[in-house]
């Protein structure tokens, strides 16, 4: 069989870059942009995507900021489930499969355990619930299509919370994080590979999966842990230490955040057929490359 020409879409985002960079090697794929497909124009989206070739589409655009979608909420329907709802429509008339990222802002953080696929989805935020709408969308017109829900991603693309503690960490031994709100850390690298296998070798899967790694963290955890490997790799760090904080504390948010957002990997495991890693072990490695590149 040839290998699938794959468009890629939000591809000046963290996940998008990542992903071009890992398809490029070895497919066809054309990465586009804000500037090639506007989810804020819906009536442009049919025929521009008309006029691509294309086999499978990884949407992994998407207006991603709790804060700025609590004030701009009809932005965010149009970027999160509009304009979503068009692309699983085009790649359902066509088809082609349709791989779309979604959040485990899904869910209403209370819980005690790990959420499943299967549970019940109550987002708190409107981030969440424009999320949730293009779930629901995308699958309704496309029914072959996965949704791939992702959590606290990292990698070398965009800084997120390791990035940001570190430098912070260089300037100040002052430091503070959340320690009542856990999820799981994900390595964007390790996405990647899972999404190759899940085209090349798990074509037909659909429906909701879960992507992360294994084990659990908080956003105290996730820092201390980025700073102790920090330290190790010779960053010269002021301290290891971070002073946790409750979330409650952060009075500036605009978005109510849900507390207990871990998701199980199951699923994933099973359709892969192998251990998923901890997110401890990607981090170390992402630092690694990051500080002590080869
Ligand atoms: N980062 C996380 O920790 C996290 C957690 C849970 C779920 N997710 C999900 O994972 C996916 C990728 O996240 P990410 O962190 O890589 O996002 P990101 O870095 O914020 O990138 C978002 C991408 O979407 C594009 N975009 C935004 N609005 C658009 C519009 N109206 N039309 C076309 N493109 C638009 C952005 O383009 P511009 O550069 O032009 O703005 C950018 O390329 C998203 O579905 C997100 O909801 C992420």
């Amino acid at each position: 069989m040839p290998a699938p020409r794959i468009l890629i879409l939000g591809t000046t985002g963290g996940l998008g870059r990542a992903l071009s960079r890992h398809f490029a090697a070895e497919y066809e794929i054309t990465p586009w942009g804000r500037a090639d497909l506007d989810f804020e124009q819906p009536e442009t989206l049919s025929a521009k995507l008309a006029s691509q070739e294309f086999d499978v589409l990884i949407n992994a655009a998407g207006m991603t900021s709790p804060d700025v979608c609590e004030v701009q909420p009809e932005r965010a329907f149009l970027a999160n489930a509009v304009a979503p709802q068009i692309l699983g429509e085009c790649c359902h008339a066509r088809g082609a499969r349709m791989i779309h990222f979604s959040t485990d802002y899904v869910f209403s953080g209370e819980s005690r355990g790990p959420w499943f696929e299967s549970d019940e989805t109550v987002p708190v935020n409107i981030y969440g619930r424009t999320k949730l709408a293009g779930e629901k969308a995308v699958l309704k017109a496309s029914p072959g299509a996965l949704v791939a829900r992702v959590s606290w991603l990292f990698g070398p693309d965009k800084p997120s919370h390791p990035d940001n503690i570190i430098q912070q960490a260089l300037q100040t031994d002052d430091l503070s994080a959340v320690a009542d709100k856990t999820s799981v850390p994900t390595s964007n690298a390790d996405i990647c590979g899972w999404i190759e296998q899940l085209i090349i070798r798990h074509s037909t899967t659909r429906g909701v999966l879960h992507l992360c790694n294994s084990g659990v963290a908080s956003w105290h955890s996730w820092a201390e842990a980025a700073l102790t490997l920090a330290a190790r790799l010779g960053v010269p760090v002021k301290t290891t230490t971070v002073q946790p904080i409750e979330l409650a504390s952060l009075t500036q948010l605009k978005a109510q955040r849900p507390l207990m957002t871990v998701m199980s990997n199951a699923r994933l495991q099973s359709v892969l057929g192998g251990e998923i890693r901890n997110w401890y072990d990607a981090l170390e490695e992402y630092l690694v490359q990051k500080y002590q590149p080869q």
